[in-house]
């Protein structure tokens, strides 16, 4: 058992404020991740809850009991960094138990203890290597190991896979996740690789400039994003924007124009946005498709990147803005072409000008938020209601 409360968290270098206030509520065995970019604070807060940095203000709980002035080897806490910075002249075995030895384990204990370890993290062959002879997988397992055998209330993680090759990466995320399936721990996980926030959290805390900008389970931060910024680190490719003026304001949905004179009604709630307001449209490319029977746009391809799978176009449309569409793998489309471009209102996302989304219509909000549906199924019904027909180019 093991909940994680951060209250008006606060941290200052000097005159330097690098976290400006955080609230944040960790439940027991809750997968929590940090995104948000290079600089943003994700380390320094990780730090803080470990025990490695002083709290400038604010208050730190585990499990209701205050830790501001809890010396690190005493909060129960495991930390696994990205430089995992294994004793080289130290076998696996001994690498893992060192933490043990210091806590005054016995000799027969610990050895125990780090085979245990050694079996959930299929390191068993490995125990008597030194570092030096492991591929970098095997030593981020080691790492993770190290952390492992002192039996944590709560994990901590700051970007660990960041050192790893990509197939690599995407094995070490599976076994991460299953980890804490088998686990049941409380883990914090710090990333600025927008896909692994969204496969391994159930929660994500996405900060910018030292605040959060918006705390969510991955789906609400893609179906329901807070405001700009996080429509756009939230996805892959990001999310396409284009300046609109609000044409015309009705219950069933807001009207905006958009550069190239074409209108398009989001179904957000009436009366957010007024008449002539300037707003922000944003739509993801796998929301947008090719479609000659239903243009809303036309755009010049600039370039086309075939994934296989699928493939990325990137499109010049009227008013001079550059789209990302993701187009079926066997598009024929290439440089050059003038392609129709169809955009779903009911997938547009508003933004008014301070940046701030504009709360979605009701009908579309409920069907996402019905308690006893989850949300994979209730965003696949909403998708029902506006089938993505196939690509024709
Ligand atoms: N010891 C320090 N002294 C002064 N400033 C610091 C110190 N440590 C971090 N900072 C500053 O605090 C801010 C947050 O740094 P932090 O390391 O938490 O960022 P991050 O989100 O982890 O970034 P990255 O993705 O690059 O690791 C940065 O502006 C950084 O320069
Ligand atoms: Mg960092």
């Amino acid at each position: 058992m093991a909940t994680v409360t951060l209250r008006n968290i606060h941290k200052s270098y000097g005159d330097n404020e690098v976290i400006k206030g955080v609230d944040l509520d960790i439940d027991d065995r809750e997968f929590v991740v940090f995104v948000g970019p290079s600089g943003c604070g994700k380390s320094t807060l990780l730090r803080m809850i470990a025990g490695l940095e002083d709290i400038t203000a604010g208050e730190l709980l585990v499990d209701g009991e205050r830790m501001n002035e809890v010396p690190p080897d005493k909060r129960g806490l495991a930390m696994v960094f990205q430089t995992y910075a294994l004793y080289p002249h130290m076998s696996v075995a001994e690498n893992m138990a060192f933490s043990l030895r210091l806590a005054g384990m016995s000799k027969a204990k610990r050895w125990e203890r780090a085979k245990e370890v050694a079996r959930t993290l299929q390191l068993e062959p490995l125990l008597d290597r030194k570092p030096k002879a492991l591929s970098g997988g095997q030593r981020q397992r080691v790492a993770i190991g190290r952390a492992l055998v002192r039996n944590p209330r709560v994990f901590l993680f700051d970007e660990p896979l960041s050192n790893l090759d990509a197939a690599l990466r995407v094995q070490m995320r599976l076994e991460l996740s299953s980890l804490h399936d088998s686990l049941q721990s409380t883990m914090i996980y710090v990333t600025h690789d927008q896909v692994e926030a969204m496969t391994l959290a159930d929660k994500i805390v996405v900060l910018q400039g030292g605040v959060v900008e918006q705390v969510g389970s991955p789906l609400e931060l893609y179906h329901h994003p807070n405001n700009l910024f996080v429509a756009g680190f939230i996805g892959s490719p990001k999310m396409n924007f284009l300046p609109v003026m609000t044409t015309g304001v009705q219950d069933s949905g807001t009207n905006v124009r958009l550069p190239g004179d074409a209108v398009v009604t989001v179904p957000v709630q009436p009366k957010m946005l007024m008449v002539g307001d300037r707003a922000t449209l944003g739509i993801r490319p796998e929301h947008l498709r090719i479609d000659a029977n239903n243009p809303t746009v036309m755009g010049e391809v600039l370039v086309v990147e075939r994934l296989g799978g699928e493939t990325y176009l990137y499109v010049k449309i009227a008013g001079g803005d550059t789209f990302i569409v993701q187009a079926d793998g066997d598009s024929r489309a290439k440089v050059r072409d003038h392609v129709p471009i169809y955009i779903d209102g009911h997938l547009c996302h508003l933004f008014n000008a301070d940046g701030l989304a504009v709360p979605q219509a009701e009908r579309h909000h409920l069907t996402l938020s019905t308690p006893e549906v989850s949300q994979t199924q209730a965003s696949h019904q909403t998708y029902a209601q506006h089938p993505q027909s196939s690509q024709t180019d």
